[in-house]
């Protein structure tokens, strides 16, 4: 086996699907399998080297996939065992590798084994496959700690027990109907290590790893100090995340995606500080952990120095390339993000380029290569349950993408007709025209987005085909006057213009800039917004 087979993840660049929204082939209004299958060459075409699946697994999609009640099946809304192995069959013979979606935080309040535990009542061996305690109060009205679940609200619910009364509560980090797993029974680590094979033995070449700081929590569920954490991220809740007893089944999950040939990979959606999630990528452990720095950091130089340069040291410290990323399923898109209209998205473009261009691997969610913005869910179509919750909602980054001009309809993701409704509504024309940024409207048109993202990709093989870069290139990152971000590497350098006038293009052969550059004088010149890749 060649050491190019174990160690492409170095460099990939994974394509993030989600499957209700990317395509949908039997017309009922949510993306399917035998969708992504039929659309897999545009993603080939991008150059990608993988494509990450988020969950498709029997799910009553409270969280839309993120609430498993079958780890080894398909939901039915995505298909059957069949379609995922015609889905990776395809894959495989346009060169992709494909990453599944794997939850062992929690599962679907329809699991089995909840519903067993719900049946059996307090002080049952089913009970002790998940977090059931009694109440605190008089009669056992308040929650048994303090801890806010992730989505807004306490982590706990109480239950009514056989008899009718209302009893325990149990604990769900996330949604109600996302119950959190105990990880201290001996008989879970059993079912997730089933389902982590079962995935890789019917063909999958890694899995992405959900709340992978998760798993843990500390021992008796003790009251946090300070209960007023960051919302949307389990890392500040210290005592349920990040405890030490996780790595070890890291270290037993690497062994059986070292047991496969070519072997398998493991990365995990470690939301925490670097100097944590650094522990989680040890030899021995993780391949990657996602790096969240870049997703959180606002459109400014510094922000930027800051958390790439922080990324880069670790990825020096720990050998594990970053994987870097701007957008995914849970963010505002970029070119909302970052100031929305004509500005928003010229930063989203350098954005795109400046990921591809850093060194490790990065990850492109669907639509990015398309420069799609946040869309504005009608309140009442939003179905995000952090929406009811927390009032936060990730929908309008999970809107259907455009495949075709089309003036009506879904614009080419719905095999339904005219009349199919799409799960989330997509913009009407005076919205945004979600026609004009389909895949067919930006084909061949050389200064679109998608266009960009196909020409950064090409350069980017070409330059690790000719040995210019390297995954593991240490890199130098630093800020000029006037807000320019320069990463420096072996062979290239990449600027960021960050500010709000032109700055003279740094020196070097220019093999490709986001948007055009302008000119001072003599001298070309990079424009506020605007990245360029150099050769040195
Ligand atoms: C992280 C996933 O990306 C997000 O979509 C989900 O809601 C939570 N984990 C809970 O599973």
């Amino acid at each position: 086996m060649s050491a190019d087979e174990n160690s492409w993840w170095r460099s990939a660049v994974v394509y993030q699907v989600y499957p209700r929204s990317f395509a949908d082939a039997d017309g009922d209004g949510v993306g399917d399998l035998a969708g992504v299958t039929s659309r897999l060459d545009h993603i080939a075409s991008l150059g990608a080297d993988a494509v990450w699946l988020t969950p498709f697994q029997r799910s009553p999609q409270a969280d839309h996939g993120y609430d498993v009640s079958d780890y080894l099946d398909v939901d039915p809304l995505f298909g059957t065992l069949g379609d995922f192995d015609a889905l990776v069959g395809r894959a495989h013979d346009l060169g992709l590798r494909v990453l599944v979606d794997l939850v062992p935080n929690h599962c679907s309040s329809a699991h089995p084994l909840f519903q067993a535990a719900l049946e059996a009542g307090p002080g049952s061996p089913e009970r002790a496959r998940f977090h059931f305690s009694p109440g605190r109060g008089h009669s056992g009205e308040l929650p048994p700690n303090n801890w806010p679940s992730v989505f807004g609200g306490p982590a706990w619910s109480r239950v009514t027990e056989p008899d009718g009364q209302p009893g325990e509560w149990y604990l769900h980090l996330y949604a109600p109907e996302q119950p959190d797993w105990n990880w201290r029974h001996p008989a879970t680590g059993v079912l997730l290590d089933e389902a982590l094979r079962f995935w890789l033995d019917r063909g999958a070449d890694g899995v992405r790893i959900d709340v992978a700081h998760g798993l843990f929590k500390a021992d008796g569920l003790p009251d946090l100090a300070d209960p007023d954490i960051e919302p949307m991220r389990l890392r500040g809740n210290v005592m349920a995340c990040d405890q030490e007893e996780v790595h070890e089944v890291y270290r037993r999950w690497r062994r059986i995606a070292d047991d496969f040939e070519p072997q398998r990979v493991l990365v995990g959606e470690v939301n925490l500080l670097p100097h944590r999630a650094a522990r989680y990528v040890r030899p021995d452990e993780l391949h990657q952990a996602f790096a969240f720095a870049l997703l959180a950091a606002p459109w400014d130089a510094k922000a930027w120095r800051t958390a790439a340069a922080g990324l880069l040291e670790g990825a020096a410290d720990t050998g594990s390339p970053v994987t870097w990323v701007v957008e995914n399923h849970d963010v505002v898109r970029a070119p909302t993000r970052y100031g929305g209209g004509e500005r928003g998205l010229a930063r989203a473009r350098a954005a795109l380029l400046a990921v591809l261009a850093l060194p490790g691997s990065a990850y492109v969610y669907q639509g990015q290569e398309l420069g799609l913005p946040e869309v504005e869910v009608p309140v009442e179509a939003r179905q995000d349950p952090a929406w009811l919750r927390s009032g936060v909602t990730r929908d309008g980054a999970r809107v259907p993408i455009p495949w075709h001009p089309e003036p009506s309809g879904t614009h080419g993701f719905s095999a339904g007709g005219p009349g199919a409704l799409p799960w989330l509504p997509v913009p009407t024309r005076t919205e945004a025209d979600w026609g004009a940024l389909s895949v067919d409207a930006q084909e061949g048109d050389p200064s679109s987005t998608l266009e960009l993202t196909r020409a950064a990709l090409r350069l980017r093989r070409r330059l690790h085909a000719d040995g210019v870069v390297h995954p593991d290139d240490a890199a130098t990152v630093c800020t000029m006057a006037g807000g320019l971000l320069q990463v420096e590497r072996a062979g290239t350098l990449l600027a960021i213009n960050m500010g709000d006038v032109a700055v003279g293009l740094p020196d070097g052969e220019l093999l490709l800039s986001s948007g055009p550059l302008t000119r001072q004088g003599e001298s070309r010149a990079l424009p506020p917004d605007t990245a360029a890749w150099l050769r040195r």
